[in-house]
């Protein structure tokens, strides 16, 4: 007997016979479980391809992140108060690349009498690079102007920087490794707001 008929018992009155409707709904769960194991098998892989493409935006990338970067050694750093212009190397990373030890940035260090001073190179202003003026022993922007002292305090009137450059942390590692916290803040606004 085919296990989709009916034998009703209303009608024939007989024992052990399946009830009116239980095959229909046998047949109708049979159905449904294909039909949402069908929508399973398809919706897994979408599932697992959208979370490969969605996880790389959620994970933080290393290449702007404020982290301590070896700079320097002590030994590229004479304590003689000049401040002297380092690249800042990094791993770049971003969502879904890594790229090669890359310049992200640049810092200008000073040691004097055994401390050490870190500052971005970017000018507040507008972010052009300042560059250390050794005749006048201070930085001048050359875009705008904006002069800044040794210890990073804007040092002329007339320098449209709306703050000092701006000093980073530094640590010396190992003895003799120079590492900084590299940032880099917003131009333009007189607090220093990380970027
Ligand atoms: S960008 Fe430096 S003074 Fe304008």
């Amino acid at each position: 007997m085919n296990s989709e008929e009916c034998h009703c018992n209303k009608h024939e009155g007989g024992h052990g016979a399946a009830p009116c409707g239980e095959p229909d709904r046998r047949g109708f769960f049979k159905k449904a479980s294909a039909v949402v194991l069908g929508a399973l098998s398809v919706l897994a892989p979408i599932g697992a391809g959208l979370a490969m493409v969605i996880d790389p935006l959620r994970r933080k990338g290393d290449g702007d992140a404020s982290r301590f970067l070896r700079v320097t050694t002590l030994r590229s750093l004479p304590d003689d108060g000049v401040p002297r212009k380092f690249p800042v190397i990094a791993n770049r990373v971003d969502a879904w690349s890594k790229f090669p030890a890359t310049a992200i940035g640049a810092v200008y260090l000073r040691r004097e009498k055994g401390k050490i001073t870190a500052y971005n190179v970017l000018c507040p202003h507008a972010g052009c690079f300042v560059d250390y003026m050794a005749g006048d022993n201070d930085f001048l922007c050359p875009c705008h102007d904006s002069r800044f002292a040794l210890d990073g305090k804007i040092s002329s009137a007339n320098s449209p920087s709306p703050r000092g450059l701006d000093s980073l942390v530094v640590e010396v590692r190992n003895e003799s490794e120079v590492w900084v916290k590299f940032q880099n803040f917003r131009a333009g606004v007189a607090d220093k707001v990380p970027a």
